[in-house]
Protein backbone atom coordinates (compact mmCIF):
# COMPACT_ATOMS: atom_id res chain seq x y z
CA UNK A 1 0.00 0.00 0.00
CA UNK A 2 1.28 3.06 -1.04
CA UNK A 3 1.53 6.36 1.97
CA UNK A 4 -1.96 8.09 1.63
CA UNK A 5 -2.23 11.73 0.66
CA UNK A 6 -4.04 14.24 2.57
CA UNK A 7 -6.38 15.82 0.30
CA UNK A 8 -8.75 18.41 2.15
CA UNK A 9 -10.00 18.05 6.25
CA UNK A 10 -13.59 16.29 6.24
CA UNK A 11 -14.91 19.43 7.26
CA UNK A 12 -13.80 21.25 4.36
CA UNK A 13 -16.43 19.02 2.67
CA UNK A 14 -20.25 20.18 3.26
CA UNK A 15 -22.17 17.53 4.07
CA UNK A 16 -24.19 16.00 1.33
CA UNK A 17 -21.38 17.95 -0.49
CA UNK A 18 -18.55 17.13 -2.38
CA UNK A 19 -15.11 18.83 -3.07
CA UNK A 20 -13.06 18.58 -6.28
CA UNK A 21 -9.40 17.49 -5.59
CA UNK A 22 -7.19 18.65 -8.98
CA UNK A 23 -4.49 16.36 -10.50
CA UNK A 24 -1.51 17.12 -12.45
CA UNK A 25 -2.55 15.00 -15.21
CA UNK A 26 -6.10 13.74 -16.00
CA UNK A 27 -9.56 15.26 -14.45
CA UNK A 28 -9.89 15.97 -11.30
CA UNK A 29 -11.49 13.83 -8.72
CA UNK A 30 -14.76 14.57 -6.73
CA UNK A 31 -14.74 13.73 -3.20
CA UNK A 32 -18.28 13.40 -1.83
CA UNK A 33 -19.74 13.35 2.10
CA UNK A 34 -22.62 12.09 2.91
CA UNK A 35 -24.69 12.88 6.14
CA UNK A 36 -23.39 9.64 7.61
CA UNK A 37 -19.47 11.29 7.27
CA UNK A 38 -19.01 8.61 4.77
CA UNK A 39 -16.37 9.76 1.87
CA UNK A 40 -16.25 8.52 -1.55
CA UNK A 41 -14.11 9.45 -4.43
CA UNK A 42 -14.54 9.09 -8.27
CA UNK A 43 -13.82 10.84 -11.23
CA UNK A 44 -15.65 14.03 -11.91
CA UNK A 45 -17.17 12.46 -14.94
CA UNK A 46 -20.62 10.54 -15.28
CA UNK A 47 -20.71 7.56 -17.20
CA UNK A 48 -23.43 8.91 -19.24
CA UNK A 49 -22.31 12.12 -20.95
CA UNK A 50 -19.47 13.34 -18.73
CA UNK A 51 -21.52 15.60 -16.30
CA UNK A 52 -19.77 16.95 -13.22
CA UNK A 53 -20.55 14.86 -10.38
CA UNK A 54 -19.30 17.10 -7.81
CA UNK A 55 -22.32 19.04 -8.71
CA UNK A 56 -25.01 16.31 -8.55
CA UNK A 57 -27.08 15.95 -5.59
CA UNK A 58 -25.79 13.78 -2.82
CA UNK A 59 -28.29 11.17 -1.40
CA UNK A 60 -27.29 7.89 0.81
CA UNK A 61 -24.59 6.42 -0.89
CA UNK A 62 -25.46 7.96 -3.75
CA UNK A 63 -24.97 11.27 -6.58
CA UNK A 64 -27.74 12.61 -8.86
CA UNK A 65 -26.01 13.90 -12.05
CA UNK A 66 -27.01 17.68 -12.33
CA UNK A 67 -27.23 16.62 -16.54
CA UNK A 68 -29.76 14.33 -16.67
CA UNK A 69 -30.44 12.99 -12.99
CA UNK A 70 -28.51 9.56 -13.52
CA UNK A 71 -28.10 7.50 -10.28
CA UNK A 72 -24.50 6.83 -9.52
CA UNK A 73 -23.70 4.69 -6.69
CA UNK A 74 -20.79 5.95 -5.12
CA UNK A 75 -19.32 2.98 -3.15
CA UNK A 76 -19.24 1.48 -6.52
CA UNK A 77 -19.60 3.90 -9.36
CA UNK A 78 -21.76 2.70 -11.45
CA UNK A 79 -25.06 3.59 -12.26
CA UNK A 80 -28.67 2.65 -11.16
CA UNK A 81 -30.92 0.46 -13.01
CA UNK A 82 -31.98 0.76 -15.72
CA UNK A 83 -29.05 3.03 -16.68
CA UNK A 84 -25.58 1.69 -17.61
CA UNK A 85 -22.09 2.42 -17.09
CA UNK A 86 -19.58 3.02 -14.28
CA UNK A 87 -17.32 5.78 -13.34
CA UNK A 88 -13.64 5.09 -12.22
CA UNK A 89 -13.91 5.26 -8.52
CA UNK A 90 -10.67 6.33 -6.20
CA UNK A 91 -9.70 4.83 -2.67
CA UNK A 92 -10.40 7.07 -0.35
CA UNK A 93 -10.84 7.48 3.75
CA UNK A 94 -10.39 9.30 6.90
CA UNK A 95 -8.26 9.24 9.59
CA UNK A 96 -7.59 12.19 12.13
CA UNK A 97 -10.19 14.01 10.55
CA UNK A 98 -7.63 13.99 6.75
CA UNK A 99 -9.38 12.97 3.62
CA UNK A 100 -6.96 10.83 2.03
CA UNK A 101 -6.58 8.87 -0.94
CA UNK A 102 -4.06 6.83 -2.54
CA UNK A 103 -1.28 9.15 -4.09
CA UNK A 104 -0.33 6.66 -6.88
CA UNK A 105 -4.06 6.27 -7.99
CA UNK A 106 -4.26 10.01 -8.62
CA UNK A 107 -1.58 10.02 -10.29
CA UNK A 108 -2.33 7.13 -12.46
CA UNK A 109 -5.55 5.73 -12.69
CA UNK A 110 -7.87 7.24 -15.34
CA UNK A 111 -5.63 9.50 -16.83
CA UNK A 112 -6.92 8.69 -20.54
CA UNK A 113 -10.48 9.96 -20.26
CA UNK A 114 -11.52 13.63 -20.56
CA UNK A 115 -14.12 16.01 -19.98
CA UNK A 116 -16.61 16.07 -22.76
CA UNK A 117 -16.77 18.80 -25.26
CA UNK A 118 -19.61 21.08 -26.99
CA UNK A 119 -19.77 22.65 -30.38
CA UNK A 120 -18.82 22.43 -33.52
CA UNK A 121 -16.66 19.44 -33.79
CA UNK A 122 -17.54 18.10 -30.11
CA UNK A 123 -17.90 14.27 -32.11
CA UNK A 124 -14.05 14.27 -34.16
CA UNK A 125 -11.08 13.95 -33.70
CA UNK A 126 -8.90 15.99 -30.92
CA UNK A 127 -9.40 19.09 -29.04
CA UNK A 128 -7.53 21.68 -31.01
CA UNK A 129 -6.84 19.14 -34.37
CA UNK A 130 -9.93 20.69 -36.20
CA UNK A 131 -9.68 23.92 -38.38
CA UNK A 132 -13.60 25.97 -38.06
CA UNK A 133 -14.76 28.40 -40.27
CA UNK A 134 -15.93 31.15 -39.14
CA UNK A 135 -18.59 33.49 -40.94
CA UNK A 136 -18.43 37.08 -40.66
CA UNK A 137 -21.15 39.20 -39.20
CA UNK A 138 -23.04 40.41 -42.33
CA UNK A 139 -22.61 44.26 -43.10
CA UNK A 140 -25.29 46.50 -43.88
S1 LIG B 1 -24.33 13.30 -18.08
FE1 LIG B 1 -24.88 12.51 -16.15
S2 LIG B 1 -26.89 11.84 -16.42
FE2 LIG B 1 -26.30 12.55 -18.37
Amino acid sequence: MNDWKAVCRLADIPVLGSRRVARPRGMDVAVFRNDLDQVFAVLDRCPHKGGPLSQGIVFGTSVACPLHNWTIGLADGCAGAPDEGCVPKFACRVEGGQVLLDPVELATHAIDLHPPRSGPGASTGPLGDQTFEVQAPHSA
